[in-house]
């Protein structure tokens, strides 16, 4: 079953043309990537699978129960603590208090905040722990299907692959799906099953690509080799390097 289906998307902004002619399907239990050079439209397309934005053209069809939505930067209230930020994602959840806590608990340790960090305020966090809080956010609430936007921009090398292995254990655990945007080609081999490489101008799905593996049975060698192949030899995988306005800044 197909958890998300966009159809022949397309978006305006300002009167110019962001997307056009999208279509992209992720099933039950499955992580998609959408990767492509900076400005072609991936935030935007996930917001409008969300449905935090209304496209101009196209159909959206979501057969999820509940989504979480990890944006490209944390977006906490900054006059609420960790944990009440977290607790935002249990907004509508019929639970007691107690089973709250214990859930807004249990994500922040996922996320490894500690306990002394739970009663801080975004302002006297570092940036890593901001983004992680947005995580627990996320997941706080058993989604079953999570969009993620760059999530893991702003974490080092150690907490990315543990964050990334904490969505591998979601998806394979869970059953849930996503989609996962990021710019890295390493980190959507280890997380995804299939990779779409979004147009330069949004202009298309230019191709999707399937790992081989399910994710978090792939070596790191695995994963390096792969990725070293699709940069060198793979024509869609080279738009993703190009016109990249962080690369050139
Ligand atoms: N709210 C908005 N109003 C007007 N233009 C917008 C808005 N949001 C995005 N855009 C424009 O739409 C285009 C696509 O933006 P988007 O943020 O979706 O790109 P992206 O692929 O996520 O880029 P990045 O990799 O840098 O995050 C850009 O040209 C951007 O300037
Ligand atoms: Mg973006």
């Amino acid at each position: 079953m197909n958890l998300l289906e966009l159809k022949s998307i397309g978006h305006v902004y300002l009167g110019r043309a962001v997307l056009d002619g999208i279509s992209l399907t992720v099933a039950d239990g499955e992580m998609v990537a959408l990767v492509g050079p900076s400005g072609c439209g991936k935030s935007t397309l996930a917001q409008i699978a969300a449905g935090l934005v209304t496209a101009r053209h196209g159909q959206v069809t979501r057969s999820y129960r509940h989504s979480a939505f990890v944006f490209q930067e944390p977006r906490l209230l900054p006059w609420a603590t960790v944990g009440a930020n977290v607790g935002l994602g249990l907004a509508g959840v019929a639970a007691s208090r107690r089973e709250k806590c214990d859930k807004i608990a249990a994500a922040c340790r996922r996320v490894s905040l500690d306990e002394a960090d739970w009663q801080k305020f975004p302002s006297q966090l570092s940036g890593g722990m901001r983004q992680r809080t947005a995580i627990a956010r996320a997941l706080v609430g058993d989604p079953d299907f999570i969009y993620f936007d760059e999530p893991f921009t702003a974490l080092d090398a150690a907490l990315r692959r543990r964050m990334q292995d904490l969505v591998i254990a979601c998806v394979a655990n869970t059953g849930t799906g996503g989609l996962f945007i990021t710019h890295d080609i390493q980190e959507a081999l280890r997380i995804c099953h299939r990779i779409a490489v979004l147009d330069r101008r949004g202009q298309g799905i230019l191709d999707c690509v399937s790992v081989p593996d399910a994710p978090g049975q792939r070596s790191d060698e695995l994963v390096f080799e792969t990725a070293r192949r699709l940069l060198r030899d793979h024509p869609l995988f080279s738009v993703v390097e190009e016109c990249d306005e962080r690369r050139i800044a």
